[in-house]
């Protein structure tokens, strides 16, 4: 990809835009509406724990060794037995209209085509539906519950997965309400969000039966069914530990024992919990910091979390992820597994599909050339001895 894009330059063709997830921030902003970059850019309170999530990453630094054969390495790996190109997936993320109108539908496409699991939002602006078929037969999805205080709405969601193909089901539990973000709150994005059509809220049988016994009819009265829609999203009541086995219950049950995994922990405690339980697997994560202002770093959890449970569960990780070298410290550092979030949205907001998709790409190929040019073969070379740690020097 690499040496196509330098091609491209030869021939005189315009290079597609530059992946500096700096120079990326800097375009989506110009492109975005302003409720549309607020709620891409905004993080809980003074954004300290975005910006610990990226310290962390200097903490550690990676130790190339020379002269070693790469010339038939593989980026590849598995998730849940699937097979695929990277241990990259896509984080999910809300109502992708607002970054471009192909949303959902293009980034699980470009999703399947490079082989990456892809995770589909409960606050999606795309039906399950459509979701699937833009992710094709072939695609590997995974479908992200903020779970409604409603079971029967829950039902009909996991049973839609289901029916449509998701291979695992992914609990967000950080998120019964957005974090206190203050440009969210100062631009009124609560009714921004009603804009774009909460179309997987909307298309759900469920969901549809309780707007018309309150009087509104979904086809009509748009924006006061998505505020409803909003209102069984990110309704404010905290659920707790006592309702995990129901809902695992319901979703083997429903999927023949497709797995089950909670996203969102960062404590040692919480991990523990969810190996008793019998989760397949958790993604540490503070939401890209986006919830808890001043909440510890995402990977300094994760080195926590590996140390005491990585033997016995699948450990993922997320937030503040920029480059293939930060893939590999989190990978070094036990993760099994990391998701993306802004870096792909900025490529939504700058060029839609071809921008997703440029912006993977690209990631994949910074990951190639990363381990050809510092001696690593496969993930499996991943480990501790890769990395100089330094928790005071960043
Ligand atoms: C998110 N995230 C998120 N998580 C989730 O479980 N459901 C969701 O709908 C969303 N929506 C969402 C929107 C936006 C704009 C952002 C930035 C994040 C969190 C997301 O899945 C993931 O945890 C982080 O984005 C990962 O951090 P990075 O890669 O963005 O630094």
């Amino acid at each position: 990809y690499q040496r196509e894009n330098f091609l491209k330059q030869n021939e005189g063709t315009t290079p597609l835009f530059n992946t500096d997830p700096r120079k990326m921030e800097e375009r989506a902003k110009e492109k975005l509406s302003e409720g549309g970059w607020y709620y891409a850019s905004s993080n809980a309170g003074m954004s300290n724990t975005h910006l610990a999530n990226r310290q962390a990453f200097y903490r550690h630094r990676l130790i190339p060794n020379q002269l070693i054969d790469t010339n038939n390495r593989s980026t590849t790996t598995t998730i849940f037995d699937h097979e695929v190109s990277a241990p990259i997936g896509f984080a999910p993320i809300g109502i992708n209209k607002i970054y471009h109108p192909a949303g959902e539908a293009a980034v699980s496409k470009v999703a399947s085509e490079l082989n990456l699991p892809y995770c589909l939002s409960t606050a999606g602006s795309t039906s399950i539906e459509k979701v699937a078929a833009a992710n094709g037969p072939s695609g590997i999805r995974f479908f992200q519950l903020y779970m409604p205080h409603d079971d029967e709405l829950t039902v009909s969601l996991l049973t839609r997965a289901w029916e449509n193909g998701f291979d695992a089901l992914i609990l967000t539990t950080d998120t019964w309400q957005l974090g206190w973000r203050h440009d969210d709150v100062a631009s009124s994005n609560y009714a921004f969000y009603r804009g774009f059509g909460a179309d997987l809220g909307l298309t759900d049988p469920v969901f549809r039966k309780r707007c018309v016994a309150d009087g509104i009819d979904p086809d009509v009265d748009v924006v006061a069914a998505s505020t409803k829609w909003i209102d069984s999203v990110w309704h404010g009541r905290a659920w707790s530990w006592e309702k995990i086995p129901w809902l695992m219950e319901t979703w083997r049950g429903i999927s023949g024992g497709r797995p089950f995994v909670i996203k969102g922990i960062q404590s040692v405690g919480d991990a523990r919990r969810c190996v008793e339980l019998g989760v397949e697997g958790i993604v540490v994560s503070n939401h890209a910091g986006r919830q808890v202002d001043g909440a510890v770093a995402s990977l300094d959890a994760l080195e926590r979390i590996v140390e005491a449970v990585g033997e016995s569960i699948y450990v993922m990780f997320d937030s503040g992820v920029r480059g293939a070298s930060d893939v590999v410290k989190a990978l070094a550092l036990g993760a099994r597994f990391v998701f993306i979030g802004r870096l792909w949205i900025w490529g939504l907001s700058i060029q839609g599909e071809d921008g997703v998709r440029h912006v993977m790409k690209s990631l994949l190929a910074d990951l190639d050339i990363l381990m050809g040019v510092a001696g690593f073969n496969g993930v499996e070379d991943f480990n501790r001895d890769i990395l100089e740690s330094d928790p005071k020097n960043y």
